[in-house]
């Protein structure tokens, strides 16, 4: 960890306490040439932060790799949730690996690097506010964020080939051995179910997860078919039930914070090229996501209030 730009952070400590931050990042998408400086410039400001990584780091698990012991070499400890891109099988990936074969590789490189994968136990990270337990997820979508006007995944799908709006999942990512992603999805929801009731309810949760948990963050898609490719509404209730300080998410490319039932929701993703030249990055590199910062956007008390 000694790879820490300059610190200016407080460093008053006290027993099982970290004065580091937790950090977040999605949607690297290092396969694209330009966007793999971003990762190479992606640094902590202290010893003790931790970086979460919400998936889409790439395509190869070379790359894939190269990311992930990059970036444990800076952090002090790296926590991973799969994106779409990194269960694809794509021709030019040596390993053809498929569906949960595929995902259970990726489980066991990033244990080899010391990574945190939804697999393993979830980390106590310990800030001035208490501690919270960061919980990633792997939960897919389900097509039920359904193209307007439609009420069947048949439907759906065929407005989204209708209007020329098809996710390359449908292509790349397989669901071997599930007959569909969609039944893929509902046993990983019934697994995790288990798993977060199972938690400690006094510990809170930082849920990460690739997809947003809840529909409304996809309501402004340009496309409004591709959402069935971006979640689930099995989830839609999951900040509510479960102790949740904050929940973290990618893949719209869209980053920007949101509150749901009052509970702050994280786009963090960098997203490709010609989003971030068009955009820049509205809210820098790596998201602060505790402690939170006084400076960032705040709750006003409306149910939803997009502050990007
Ligand atoms: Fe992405
Ligand atoms: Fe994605």
């Amino acid at each position: 960890m000694s790879h820490t730009a300059p610190n200016t952070s407080a460093q008053t400590t006290s027993p099982g306490r970290s004065d580091g931050r937790l950090l977040a990042v999605s949607d690297l998408h290092i396969g694209i040439a330009d966007n793999r400086p971003i990762t190479e410039s992606l640094f902590p400001t202290s010893d003790d932060d931790w970086l979460i990584v919400a998936g889409d780091i790439g395509e190869l698990t070379d790359d894939i790799e190269w990311a992930l012991r990059l970036l444990t070499s800076r952090f002090a400890k790296v926590v991973w949730a799969p994106g779409n891109h990194e269960l694809w099988t794509p021709r030019e990936e040596p390993l053809q690996l498929r569906g949960e074969q595929r995902y259970q590789h990726l489980v066991e490189l990033c244990r080899g690097l010391g990574v945190v994968t939804p697999e393993d136990p979830y980390p106590v990270w310990r800030g001035p506010q208490g501690p919270v337990a960061v919980a990633p997820l792997f939960v897919l979508y389900d097509y039920s964020f359904r193209a307007p006007g439609t009420t069947t995944k048949e439907e759906s799908l065929a407005k989204a080939h209708e209007a020329g709006v098809v996710c390359t999942d449908e292509y790349l990512l397989h669901p071997d051995p599930y007959p569909s992603r969609d039944a893929w999805c509902r046993a990983r929801v019934q697994q995790t179910e288990r798993r977060l009731a199972a938690h400690d309810p006094s510990v809170p949760l930082v849920l990460v997860n690739h997809y947003p948990l809840v529909r409304e963050p996809t309501e402004v898609l340009w496309h409004p078919e591709f959402a069935q490719w971006c979640g689930t509404e099995l989830t839609a209730d999951w900040h509510r039930r479960f102790n949740t300080a904050a929940v973290v998410y990618g893949h719209l490319h869209i980053p920007r914070t949101t509150w749901h039932d009052g509970i702050r929701f994280e786009e963090v993703s960098i997203g490709y090229p010609r989003e971030w030249r068009r955009r820049g990055h509205p809210r820098g590199l790596l998201r602060q996501i505790l402690p939170y910062p006084e400076d960032a956007p705040q709750h006003d008390g409306k149910p939803k209030e997009d502050s990007a």
